[in-house]
This record gives C-alpha cells, sequence and structure tokens, in this order.
C-alpha cells in the first residue's frame, strides 16, 4: 500500500494514540512490532527503552517519553517524503526523525548549510542554548562574560578592549563608525565588494566625507594604490580607513598585513570589518595594529545569528574621547563600564553568549593554526573540485578565501538554476551572487564546522546537479579531485 505524506502521519498517530489495530495492540503489548512480512516467534516484550518525543501544550514544546512506533508503520514501500517529496521516493530521514515528523511540518532534514554564514551549528553548542536562563546581572553570567571575553581576546590576538553586541555583523560596523568617525571627517573606505560598499554607506549616514578606492570585484585591494593615497594626503586630512578583511561576496581575502603596513605612521585609524575572516584565517590585531576590528557569531564561531564583536584599541580610545557623533546602544564607553562589573550595558542574547563559551573550547582545542589549516583545505579541495568539472571561480587563486568559493556558472547556465537543483534535488544550500553578481556566481561556504567530507558531498552533489541542469560533467571527477587533496593532507604531502 502506498501512503502520501499527511495519510502515513496520521496512521502514526493514531497508532501512537492506540485507535488504529496495530497501534492498539502495540499499547496492550507496551512494545515493538518486528518489521513487515515477518511473524513475531513470540509475543511482543515490553519495549526495552522510550523515545523521547516533542509534544505540543499550551502552545509550547515538551519533550515526552513515548511507546515506540511499530516499524511495520514506520518505511511502507514506496513512500514519498520530506523535501524530496515528488522528485525522488528515496526516504530521506532516519526513524527517530519520523517519530518527530507529526509535529514538524517542515520535517528536519539532514541539510548541507554551505553558507559563508550561518553556518552550521555543532550539537554541543545547541545544547549550550537550551540551559536555563540566568541573571545577566549576576555572579553566573560574570563568570560565563569574563571567560569569553578572555577567549575571544586569543582569537583576536590582542589585549585590547573587545566587547559584545547583541546585534547583527552590521551592528558592530556600525559601532566602528558612530564611536570613533566625526560629522564631517575625511574617511577612505577600500573596497572590493558589498561588504566594502556597505562600510562606505555606514559612514556617509554619520556624515563622513566619503572616498572610495574601489578595487575590480573578484580582485583584491592593492596595497601600493593604498600608499599612494595616503601619500597624497600631506595634509594627514583622513580620519580612518576602513578595510574588509575577507570579502564574502567574491570570495576574495584582501592582505590585510600589507594594507595595514602601507598606511605607515599615518594617523588615520585603521579599521577592519572581519566578519567572515576572524576565526577562519590569519588575523593579528596587536601585531598588525589594527585599531578597530568587528567579527559576527555566524561565521567562523558555529553560533547562531545574533552577536557582533568588537576589538577596540588605544589610538581608537584616544578618537573615541574625541568623536562627535551621537550613539547609545553602540557607546564602547557604555560597554569598557559595563564591562568592569563582567557585564553588557544592555540585555545580552544569553543562550548565543553560552554557545560561545563552548565554541571557544571547541576552538581551542583545534587549535587555531589547525583551524586556519583546514579552511585553507577545504578552500583548495572545492577550488580542485570545481575547476576539475570544467567550472572557473570567480577569485585567482593568490586571493581566494579560505571561507568561501565563489563560482562562475557556466556560459548559458543560471547560477540560480543550479542553486535551486542542489537545494531540491540534494539538500544543499549554497549562497547566490549578490548585487552585479546575482546568477552570475554561486558561493559555496567552507566556514566554521564544516570538513572535508561535506566539501565532497556538495562537489558530488554539484556534478548531479549540473548534469540535470544540461551542462556535461563526467560524474566523480570534481570528487575525485577533492578526495585527492583530502588524501594527501592526510598523509601530510601537501601543507594545506
Ligand atoms: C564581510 C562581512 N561583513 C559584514 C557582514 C554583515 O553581517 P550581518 O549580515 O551579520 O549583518 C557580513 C555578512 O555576511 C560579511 O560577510
Amino acid at each position: 500500500m502506498c501512503y502520501d505524506k499527511f495519510q502515513y502521519l496520521n496512521r502514526v498517530k493514531q497508532a501512537m494514540q492506540g485507535k488504529s489495530k496495530v497501534g492498539s495492540a502495540l499499547q496492550r503489548a507496551g512494545g515493538r512490532c518486528k518489521p513487515a512480512g515477518r511473524r513475531p516467534e513470540s509475543p511482543p516484550k515490553p519495549a526495552p527503552e522510550t523515545a523521547m518525543r516533542p509534544v505540543k501544550e499550551n502552545g509550547r514544546f515538551r519533550y515526552k517519553p513515548v511507546k515506540r512506533v511499530p516499524e511495520v508503520l514506520l518505511f511502507p514501500a514506496g513512500i514519498k517524503m520530506g523535501g524530496n517529496a515528488g522528485t525522488t521516493s528515496r526516504p530521506s530521514m532516519g526513524r527517530e526523525d519520523f517519530l518527530y515528523a507529526e509535529e514538524d511540518e517542515h520535517m528536519e532534514e539532514k541539510q548541507y548549510l554551505m553558507l559563508p554564514g550561518p553556518t552550521p551549528v555543532p550539537p554541543r553548542l545547541l545544547r549550550a542554548m537550551a540551559k536555563p536562563m540566568i541573571n545577566h546581572r549576576g555572579p553566573e553570567f560574570k563568570a560565563l562574560y569574563e571567560e569569553v571575553i578572555e577567549g575571544l581576546k586569543e582569537v583576536f590576538r590582542t589585549k585590547n578592549d573587545v566587547f559584545i553586541y547583541t546585534a547583527a555583523g552590521t551592528g558592530a560596523m556600525e559601532a566602528a563608525v558612530a564611536n570613533f568617525v566625526s560629522p564631517g571627517d575625511k574617511v577612505l573606505v577600500v573596497s572590493i565588494g558589498v561588504f566594502g560598499n556597505r562600510f562606505a554607506s555606514i559612514a556617509g549616514r554619520f556624515g563622513a566625507q566619503v572616498e572610495k578606492l574601489d578595487f575590480t570585484w573578484g580582485t583584491a585591494a592593492d596595497p601600493d594604490a593604498l600608499a599612494e593615497r595616503i601619500r597624497a594626503d600631506e595634509k594627514k586630512e583622513i580620519k580612518a580607513v576602513f578595510v574588509t578583511h575577507n570579502e564574502t561576496s567574491t570570495g576574495v581575502t584582501n592582505d590585510l598585513k600589507a594594507l595595514r603596513a602601507a598606511l605607515g605612521d599615518h594617523p588615520a585609524l585603521f579599521i577592519v570589518d572581519s566578519v567572515s575572516g576572524l576565526g577562519a584565517m590569519e588575523l593579528e590585531t596587536d601585531l598588525w595594529n589594527l585599531d578597530v576590528v568587528v567579527a559576527g557569531s555566524q561565521k567562523s564561531f558555529m553560533i547562531p545569528p545574533g552577536l557582533s564583536f568588537i576589538a577596540v584599541g588605544p589610538r581608537a580610545w584616544e578618537a573615541r574621547a574625541k568623536c562627535r557623533n551621537a550613539c547609545f546602544y553602540w557607546d564602547v564607553e557604555a560597554a569598557r563600564k559595563s564591562a568592569e562589573k563582567g557585564q553588557t550595558p544592555f540585555t545580552p542574547a544569553i543562550p548565543q553568549i553560552a554557545a560561545l563559551a563552548e565554541a571557544l573550547k571547541m576552538m581551542r582545542a583545534e587549535g587555531l593554526e589547525n583551524i586556519f589549516a583546514r579552511h585553507r583545505r577545504l578552500r583548495e579541495m572545492t577550488r580542485r573540485g570545481i575547476k576539475a568539472m570544467g567550472l572557473k571561480p570567480l577569485a585567482a587563486d593568490d586571493v581566494a578565501s579560505a571561507a568561501v568559493t565563489a563560482v562562475l556558472a557556466p556560459e548559458g547556465l543560471e547560477a540560480n538554476a543550479i542553486r535551486r537543483v542542489l537545494l531540491k534535488e540534494f539538500n544543499v544550500v549554497v549562497a547566490g551572487g549578490q548585487q552585479s553578481l546575482d546568477n552570475k556566481i554561486f558561493r559555496i561556504g567552507h566556514l566554521g564546522h564544516v570538513g572535508d567530507l561535506e566539501i565532497i558531498a556538495v562537489l558530488a552533489a554539484l556534478e548531479m546537479a549540473l548534469n540535470r541542469c544540461g551542462f556535461k560533467v563526467e560524474l566523480g571527477k570534481g570528487v575525485k579531485a577533492a578526495q585527492e587533496v583530502s588524501l594527501a593532507a592526510l598523509s601530510g604531502e601537501r601543507g594545506v
């Protein structure tokens, strides 16, 4: 017999409530049925264990123990289910998942979230977020806050002050402008894509005179060009230089150290957006004299969106003291005063901070250098894989990001069509192109809690998706190229 999804779920429900024959037999026996087609040789024994399932009560889910559902009901032949419904008869969910499916219309499935943020959240961090709430003005929070600030300083590689905002990365970008730039100040924004442009827009909103140093999307900023512009500023009018570390929209990483060196001893502040870079690639706040650095939670830190971080150095504090711009929520002075008490000025996202504490432990255990090496290897696997399929990355090898690879859609194919097939057929989520790159590129994130096998899986799906879109790719070519990188790294043959 063949069921559609809702008939099937209804049967599961009836069975659980004892309204069907199988269900009431199960309830009487208190046990598990044998799979279809086999008769039990002896009466079923009571189930040795129960499963926990979410039950809705007064609009909220609680976990309750339930008897297991007879297996005869779990995989009826030919059932079509989940996100692949209508496209394939492959059951894509596990048995436990089915217990929950009744309550969850969306049918949580294994999804390959290959975005440059939000990135996959490890279960350990999800569990940390489920802890009971604590007082954000109490001693428990103080201990938690001090622990995460200490850990963040290790990742920022700084002794400077680091603060946490309950905000998206853009919030910290706005803080990096509002606290240090006054109306009328001349600022130089180095832009190689969407996020460089965002810094320019924010600075403009806060009354700065914005000059842009633009580079073609897909390329990195040229430190010599910056040095030349800085040399031309004989009167030292430029108050701040804004730079994106890792331009997520194009998959390009700027040479931050060289760009900072290009500033020399010019008094302008050097303000960095490393929202998608910090924790995945090298960044030395103190060694490179970075005055302000901002980052976000949903990238290399592996936690859900909602937190952003800012590191503020001594020169930036001097600029803060003279700044004439108004800010309230973003005020780093207020953050500093609260930090002395182990607090944030406003109610923080406590679950995210609890997850951050766990994330920092994971990062410490893996080691920053190893994390960077893993990201470089994932980049190499991705780039070799897509090139072997006959695709081209947007960025050249020497400036390619270790966090995200932007891939040009092949001639005559829409990038978003490839993304649609990846999602519909394989549950693989990759990012699209932004603004002028929309539909021209797709972006494979390899950031945060991602390993070699995920890259291999995504490349396998991409090979099939391209064939489904009419772009012939020899199956296994991209996968093999990526496997070779992974294998070579295991054998220590390549420095990736
Ligand atoms: C480089 C960069 N800067 C800033 C942002 C903005 O972060 P959010 O979307 O959390 O505001 C992003 C987000 O992707 C980013 O990649």
